[in-house]
């Protein structure tokens, strides 16, 4: 096998990398044969240099066998998974996935913790009481064949490498190569081995890569990775200039996703939430329209499926049938200073400030902590109307000002942005 010093000096260089070079890294990093020094070497010359498309699918395919492959596409040829690249109070897998069950398309989707300002749906869905997100394949089939639906957290078996090389890559400053990004998120999502994936990649400023140029190139990498691969996917990028919905803080948004699962969420939720559902069924070859997405909430099929799902993995039944959030009890109203109209959310800031007041009392998540978003972008405000309120633990002023900051208000009225930006395909 070639040696380390060997791989890192031709990538260095600038030169391609083949497949048993780019395995050699990914076995160097799961069986803990390649130093950190050496990964932490390879993450560098990566993010400078790029990795082509061969050598990113190569890196994908060896972070993906490093570890456990369900294959369940095997058994379920319609199976789907929707990633979102993750923003501000995005919920849009929970409130997706039983409307599809619903719609009968299968969903497989296994979820992360929080990154950055982005929160993690493992760690919202962990404010239902009694719900347990680990299975193995056996637990994750019979889910889908109870309920058509089974989402759960990505275990240690689940690409291992990537779990290496993520932790390194967060200490070397490569956390935002495109290459490096794109086979982290596919060696993961390939694992179940859905036969379709569709991205949410979010632009904006509570987005991983704000720029909308960026955003594109991201989707593209993606979308061609996964097809280069044999499986079909397509990517939308959406906004996340503001929070999605009106509720941040992880009880708040399960919350909101059980009323949206009723017929009574947020405008623009719901139109992405429908846009990735005709997409994501679309490419498993199973049309469905938005009407009949819309459908399964207004009959009550998609809150049954939410339900059903929970109680498998031992949510209460109790809980379930009268949810409830106790909010942190000091509340404070951010109020415009002036009459105008919200021209500017600092959504990155928003997200960070939360996930930090939400972990003040030390490791576990304080699920009651949350921001209610009341105005949108473009919206007009008068002088000392509510623009949020914000429900924290204990008083402090200060966290309370840095809040304030994150909204702009301008004299000139702004045409709010565009929600669903452009489809990605792999053409
Ligand atoms: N999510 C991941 O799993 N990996 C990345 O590199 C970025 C986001």
């Amino acid at each position: 096998m070639t040696q380390p010093f060997d791989i890192l000096e031709r990538k260095r260089a600038g030169q391609g990398l083949s497949t048993d070079d780019i395995r050699a890294v990914a076995a160097g990093a799961s069986d803990g044969s390649w130093s950190e020094a050496q990964l932490g070497a390879f993450l560098m010359a990566a993010a400078i240099h790029g990795l082509d498309g061969d050598e990113t699918r190569a890196l994908t395919v060896a972070m993906l066998e490093s570890g456990e492959t369900w294959d369940l596409a095997a058994q379920i040829p319609t199976l789907v998974d929707k990633h979102s690249t993750g923003g501000v109070a995005d919920t849009v897998s929970l409130i997706l996935s039983p409307i599809l069950a619903a719609c009968d398309v299968p969903v497989v989707m296994l979820t992360g913790r929080a990154l950055g300002h982005t929160g993690g749906t493992a760690d919202k869905l962990e404010s239902i009481p009694g719900l347990r997100l680990d299975f193995d394949r056996a637990g994750c089939c019979r889910l889908l064949d109870e309920v058509g639906m089974a989402i759960g957290i990505a275990t240690a078996e689940i690409a291992p490498a990537d779990r290496c090389l993520y932790r390194l890559r967060d200490q070397t400053a490569t956390i935002d190569s495109l290459p490096l990004i794109t086979a982290s998120i596919v060696s993961k999502k390939l694992a179940t081995g859905a036969s379709a994936l569709v991205f949410d990649v979010k632009t904006g400023s509570g987005a991983f890569l704000p720029r909308q140029e960026d955003a594109e190139s991201l989707a593209q990498l993606l979308v061609s990775t996964v097809e280069g691969l044999g499986r079909r996917s397509s990517a939308l990028i959406t906004d996340m200039s503001q929070p999605l919905g009106e509720w941040i803080g992880h009880g708040a948004e399960v919350l909101a996703t059980l009323e949206a699962l009723e017929g009574r969420g947020a405008a623009d939720l719901m139109a992405v939430t429908y846009a990735l559902g005709v997409e994501v069924a679309a490419l498993a070859g199973c049309d469905r329209s938005s009407a009949d997405l819309e459908a399964a909430v207004s009959s009550g099929r998609a809150r049954q499926r939410f339900d059903r799902w929970a109680e498998l993995q031992g949510a209460e039944a109790a809980w379930l049938a009268s949810p409830e959030c106790e909010l942190a009890p000091i509340e404070y109203a951010l109020e415009g200073p002036a009459d105008g109209y919200l021209s500017g959310v600092d959504n990155r800031r928003l997200g960070m400030l939360l996930s930090d007041a939400c972990r003040a009392g030390g490791s576990t998540i304080d699920q009651g902590v949350a921001v209610h978003y009341r105005k949108r972008l473009g919206d007009s405000v008068e002088s000392g109307e509510e623009l949020a309120r914000v429900y924290l633990r204990r008083e402090d002023p200060a966290l309370m000002a840095a809040f304030r900051e994150c909204f702009e208000i301008s004299p000139e009225g702004l045409e709010p942005p565009t929600l669903l930006r452009t489809r990605i395909t792999a053409e």
